[in-house]
């Protein structure tokens, strides 16, 4: 008979096979059998290195903490992304940066700050994130975000060499005048990384899964969400589109930002009698003049009737004075310039 309270070493012994044994049926086997079982999505593009360096810096200076990757199930998710996540979405994340350190857990758990899951689509502009980076109050006036600074070097404008990323930094902003903010190459990195953050497509013919309902104070479904088909469709509003899109970079006051960002306030484009020129800006980008980045495409961003509703928002606000387009003609255009995102 075993008497535990005087055979020290069977006592330890026993603890420890059960130990053994619970944590290989609870977490080694479903890691191995969830790590075999998971393959990238076929229009998924395979993540560079580049965008592998820059994930690892992603993890170092801690961005973790204050964003997640994660697009839930649930109604208030459907901000972030088309469709809730899948594990195949992680599946070029899940190496290992170094022998020394796990897998990043990338999902987070905290957001202070945007999920960015989607974040390539939303903010696609290599201009923009470099200087959100450098100062995220540059372009976004109240944001809380701290700033990277150590991620760019400032340097006299004749050691310049042409393969830097020069970032269109306001001359009064700098500290010493006639000095130029370059990228790092960890800065590089990391804004590579930024935005190759897309949700890929998932395979012809499979339906995502739903987002559920957020229910109201009664555990039914608010009314909004159960209205159905007999409730008329909401007209989009184009100043809301304006501020949650193009304000991050045109600014609140669509004056812009010198030198990073044109104005639209008294924009001879925009002013345009014909809307076909600003429609056609939207949905194809734009890049015109050397003195500013180029414009990243809104197509895949946003439907016909938003961009309607923008455009039609920015004619006739901020001083400007120009006759309405419709989405129809947004339809047209897409079909042309942008057919790969006619389903939107
Ligand atoms: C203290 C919290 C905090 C930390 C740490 C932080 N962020 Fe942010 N981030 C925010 C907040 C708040 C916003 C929203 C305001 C803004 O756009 O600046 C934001 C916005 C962003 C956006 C724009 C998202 C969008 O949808 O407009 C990007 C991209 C971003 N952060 C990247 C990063 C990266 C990369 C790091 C690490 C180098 C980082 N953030 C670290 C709080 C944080
Ligand atoms: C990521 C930054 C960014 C976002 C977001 C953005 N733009 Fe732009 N936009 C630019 C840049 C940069 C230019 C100048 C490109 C050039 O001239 O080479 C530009 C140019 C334009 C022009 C031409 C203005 C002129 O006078 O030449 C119009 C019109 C315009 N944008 C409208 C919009 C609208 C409407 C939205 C929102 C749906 C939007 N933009 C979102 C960066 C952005």
């Amino acid at each position: 008979m075993i008497n535990f309270h005087k055979d020290h070493a069977t006592l330890v012994n026993v603890a420890l096979m059960g130990f053994v044994l619970l944590s290989t049926g609870v977490a080694v086997t479903p890691a191995l059998s969830m790590q075999d079982n998971n393959s990238p999505l076929p229009d998924m593009p395979k993540m560079t290195l580049q965008e592998q360096r820059g994930l690892n810096v992603y993890v170092s200076e801690g961005c973790i903490g204050c964003h997640t990757q994660q697009v839930r199930n649930i109604e208030m998710d459907k901000t972030w992304g088309s469709r809730p996540s899948i594990p195949s979405d992680y599946y070029y994340s899940k190496k290992r940066p170094d022998i020394w350190h796990n897998t990043p857990s990338l999902l987070g758990s905290e957001r202070t700050g945007p999920d960015l899951t989607n974040v390539g689509v939303r903010k696609g502009s290599e201009a923009w994130q470099m200087l959100h980076l450098y100062n995220p109050r540059m372009v976004e006036k109240a944001s809380i975000m701290p700033r990277y600074g150590w991620l760019f070097t400032e340097v006299d404008s004749t050691a310049v060499k042409p393969d830097d990323f020069v970032l269109s930094v306001p001359a009064d902003k700098l500290e010493h005048p006639g000095h130029k903010v370059i990228a790092t190459e960890r800065a590089k990195d990391l804004v590579a990384y930024l935005i190759s953050l897309k949700q890929a497509p998932l395979p012809q013919g499979v339906a995502p899964e739903d987002f559920i309902a957020t229910p109201g104070a009664n555990g039914k479904p608010v009314a909004a969400a159960v209205a159905g088909a007999g409730a008329a469709a909401p007209a989009v509003d184009g100043g809301a589109v304006f501020s949650s899109v193009c304000a991050a970079c045109h600014q609140p006051d669509a004056k812009g930002l010198a030198g990073a960002f044109p104005p639209l306030a008294g924009s001879p484009v925009v002013n345009d009698k014909d809307p076909l020129k600003m429609v056609d800006i939207v949905l194809g980008g734009y890049s015109a003049r050397p003195n500013y980045g180029p414009m990243p495409s809104q197509a895949a961003n946003l439907n016909d009737e938003e961009i309607a509703a923008v455009i039609n928002y920015v004619r006739s606000h901020f001083g400007n004075d120009a006759p309405p387009t419709d989405a129809a003609t947004v339809k047209t255009q897409r079909a042309v310039i942008a057919p790969e995102t006619a389903s939107k």
